[in-house]
């Protein structure tokens, strides 16, 4: 199988985008963590995965926590002997217009979805020395390329997740280090689901004028994330893989 002996965590990956990518990952025999703050998500993954025969480890943290972080890659490179891949995925979203963000809000959103990813990479590099070489796939957004009402945070957040994995491959790439990301477009997750009901139009607004007009299944943002994990894309550095039903075509 394609990812037999290798190790990937992922992040935020107890449901949606992550979930669809640890089953994939498992699928192709890798042996899988997942980190994150969803314990009672991350056990029903754990059943399923192991129930197929997969290796599967559940990490309940905190990403936005320096010392979580470190626990999440302690806890991995222990169980299964090191690391040879990293997904970062782990979000908060506080959609509010811009006159009701709390500085809370801001303080909480940056910690988990820049800090966070930030601090994943640099505190994974040592793992991945030991390997000599690794591979980073950081999930950014359509929404780190345009702006969206009420959506100012979370698309500062996604700008800054572009051009992290451009600037992380100019100083790891040598090191045998691929460092890309993947943009989702709008893609039907549990976390969406949460999203349109708070506000139903969404529904509707976010597939209006894309030339495919339907959301994306998380299984079709793990193909990508897999694809820019494994040997096939060792000439790919610093890469914002867009897969968004040409959202950003228009
Ligand atoms: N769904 C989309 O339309 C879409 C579009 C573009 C980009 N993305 C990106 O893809 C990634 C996954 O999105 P999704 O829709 O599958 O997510 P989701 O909302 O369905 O799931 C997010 C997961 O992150 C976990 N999480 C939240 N805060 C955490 C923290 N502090 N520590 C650890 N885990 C934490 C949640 O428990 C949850 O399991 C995110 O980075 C998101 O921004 C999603």
């Amino acid at each position: 199988m394609e990812f037999e002996g290798k190790v990937v965590l992922i992040t935020g990956g107890a449901q949606g985008i992550g979930a669809a990518t640890a089953r994939l990952f498992a699928k192709k025999g890798a042996s899988v963590a997942v980190a994150d703050l969803d314990g009672k998500r991350l056990e029903k993954l754990e059943e399923d995965i192991k129930e197929s025969g997969g290796n599967f480890k559940s990490i309940e943290v905190d990403c936005g926590k320096s010392e979580d972080i470190e626990k999440m890659i302690s806890e991995t490179s222990k169980t299964f002997g090191g690391i040879d891949i990293l997904v970062c995925g782990a979000i908060f979203r506080p959609t509010k217009p811009l006159m009701e963000v709390k500085e809370e809000d801001l303080d909480h959103a940056w910690s988990v979805n820049i800090k966070g990813y930030y601090l994943s990479v640099q505190k994974i590099v040592p793992e991945f020395r030991k390997r000599h070489g690794g591979k980073i796939v950081l999930i950014s957004s359509t929404f780190g390329f345009v702006g969206a009402p009420n959506f100012s945070v979370y698309c500062a957040c996604k700008g800054a997740i572009v051009n992290m994995a451009r600037s992380f491959s100019f100083e790891l790439a040598k090191e045998n280090i691929n460092v890309n990301a993947v943009a989702p477009g709008p893609i039907m997750t549990e976390g969406m689901e949460e999203l349109i009901k708070k506000d139903p139009t969404i529904e509707s607004h976010r597939t209006a004028n894309m030339p495919l007009p339907r959301f994306g299944k998380p299984e079709e943002i793990a193909e990508s994330i897999v694809f820019l994990s494994s040997e096939s894309s060792e000439y790919i550095h610093g890469h914002n893989l867009v897969v968004d039903g040409g959202y950003l075509a228009v």
